[in-house]
């Protein structure tokens, strides 16, 4: 039983297919279109999951998409009579793009994918719901799902039970967690949906002395369930998200390219802050409604790792379970699964293979030896093949003297985070290897860098809840221990906390690549970050790493077997 999952039309657009609900592969959109965060349709994700499983369109049983088109548009004509005439304009601008394609997905299935089987919509939180329970394997778990609007619902508290997905209470646009951090992430002269991180790391520089002010445009309950004062934002009727009235509280928002003043980090310090404080009223609320130890999260907000790593120690749940892919990219296999595990499908239809838990998301494509060897040649590149023993002895060694080195092995990952197959990679400390990394990527200053962690270490470098704490998906972030604040001195952030992936055996040559840089060292971790540079997507293709290797001052590559020196 075949179900590819579809998202579209938002942001990261991505397929994911399965076969008797379990993941065979699953891509974002804009690593082949190279428009980052593309919210086109995913043809060139469906055309990969289809090679990838070997199947042509008809050999899918159920194509099903990560909404409900129709009822998105329903609440996009009620916001316009709501706010008419206010919002005329942005209505007029959006309508022809929804009449020639959005609501007519079904249409597209049709006639471009050329698809004569079953068509289903999961409802937006639904798709999110399912992206984490079911991965996550819990028997029974609480749910949270939490992002910038789907339909209607922004916010849904759900239990799940014996692969059954029920409803507990909801929050509906406009009130909506991931809008309120967007405004303030546009306010703040950063790009809505895609720099939000920023937002995160700028936190760490700030005081929350704002958050009274913010109090003022959001009422917040001892649920966690809140409501937005509407006369502070323009997100449904203008093209900017935040109001006059927003601009009077806060005063003038910031250009892109004026530089970051300390009122901008206290302003972002004080919107984290608001932010932490819904999420663990309502995670502690959804506990008293479920009792459950287990959590599961997934939307948008679910990616914010600086709240994400507080939920141990604010909240009862004992074990959290955060999908990787938690944006829209991931609800693309949570509207699969979902569809697996849902009636359309007859029980006995349902082959229960054993379902492997998600710890790894190597679903992408990969690239041959012969191919990756065609391709070096082609760039006239000094290179070596060598045995993966070898490989990982001398690209550890390299690390461990300063280098800064591309990796790209294994599938690609899906959703945001490059968790050691499309990665740059240096050594953590000391601190100016951060600086020597900025000069690659081009970032901010301000913004913090992860690090990769031998699971079994974790505990003696980060305040974990437990022994061998396990994290594989970079989207919580642990305050460093003291006495190694020095040996991660290049990833430590301004609030002594660092975003960390625990790597373990299942990331196969990613984890002996650590082990041997702990035994030349005596340090357990790595700085990670995506293999991309400024304003570009994760690189896709042998061609890609190679244009940035040699766009950069990255010392070596690494493509699969092959090393690559300039
Ligand atoms: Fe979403």
């Amino acid at each position: 039983m075949y179900i590819l999952g579809i998202s579209a039309y938002y942001h990261d657009s991505a397929a994911v297919l399965i076969k008797d609900g379990v993941i065979v592969c699953g891509i974002e959109e804009e690593r082949f279109s190279r428009i980052k965060h593309d919210n086109g349709f995913p043809f060139q994700a469906v055309a990969f999951c289809l090679k990838e499983g070997g199947l042509d369109i008809n050999d899918i049983h159920i194509i099903s998409y990560y909404e409900k088109p129709l009822l998105k548009f329903e609440r996009i004509l009620e916001t316009f009579i709501d706010t008419y005439p206010r919002g005329l304009k942005p209505f007029l601008k959006g309508m022809p793009e929804w009449l020639d394609y959005k609501i007519k997905v079904e249409h597209t299935i049709r006639t471009k994918l050329k698809y004569k089987g079953i068509v289903t919509f999961t409802p937006h939180h639904v798709s999110h719901a399912s992206s984490a329970y079911y991965p996550s394997l819990f028997k029974e778990s609480a749910i949270l799902t939490i992002d910038g609007v789907g339909e209607y619902q922004t916010t849904g508290l759900w239990k799940g039970k014996d692969n059954m997905i029920t409803p507990l209470k909801k929050i509906d646009f406009p009130h909506s967690m991931g809008l309120l951090y967007s405004t303030f992430t546009a306010f703040l002269g950063f790009k809505v949906n895609e720099d939000e991180y920023k937002l995160m790391g700028l936190a760490a520089y700030g005081k929350p002395v704002y958050v009274h002010k913010i109090k003022k445009i959001i009422d917040i309950k001892n649920d966690g369930s809140f409501q937005m004062d509407l006369k502070y934002f323009s997100f449904r009727e203008g093209f900017q998200m935040w109001s006059p009235l927003f601009e009077k509280l806060f005063g003038k928002p910031r250009s892109p390219k004026d530089s970051v003043e300390q009122k901008h980090k206290d302003l972002a310090s004080s919107i984290q802050t608001i932010t932490e404080e819904i999420y663990f009223k309502i995670l502690n609320y959804l506990y008293t409604l479920t009792k459950s130890e287990n959590v599961c999260i997934s939307g948008g907000v679910g990616l914010n790792a600086l709240a994400n790593g507080k939920i141990y120690t604010h909240t009862p749940f004992k074990n959290v379970y955060i999908f990787g892919a938690a944006g829209d990219s991931g609800a693309a296999l949570g509207s699969a699964l979902y569809t697996y595990y849902h009636p359309v499908i007859p029980a006995k239809a349902r082959i229960q293979s054993k379902i492997p838990s998600i710890n790894v998301l190597s679903f992408g494509s990969s690239y041959s030896n012969n191919y990756i060897e065609k391709t070096i040649k082609e760039y006239k590149l000094k290179y070596e093949k060598l045995t993966e023993a070898v490989l990982i002895t001398k690209t550890a060694k390299l690390l461990s003297e300063g280098n800064i080195i591309g990796w790209f092995q294994g599938k690609a990952e899906l959703g945001p985070r490059a968790l050691g197959n499309h990665s740059i990679l240096c050594k953590p400390s000391p601190r100016n290897m951060k600086t020597k990394m900025n000069i690659i990527k081009l970032r901010e200053q301000f913004r913090p860098f992860a690090g990769s962690i031998l699971q079994e270490k974790v505990h003696e470098y980060f305040e974990v809840p437990e022994k061998n704490h396990w994290s594989p998906f970079m989207v919580f972030c642990f305050p460093v221990k003291k006495e190694k604040r020095k040996d991660l001195a290049a990833i430590v952030h301004a609030d002594n906390t660092c975003r960390i992936q625990t790597v373990n055996k299942e990331n196969g040559r990613y984890y002996q690549l650590i082990k041997e840089f702990y035994r030349l060292t005596g340090i357990a971790c790595i700085l990670n970050t995506s293999f991309n540079l400024k304003g570009e997507p994760i690189v896709e293709t042998p061609q890609q790493a190679i244009e940035d290797f040699l766009k950069t001052k990255m010392d070596y590559l690494v493509i699969e077997n092959f090393f690559i020196s300039k």
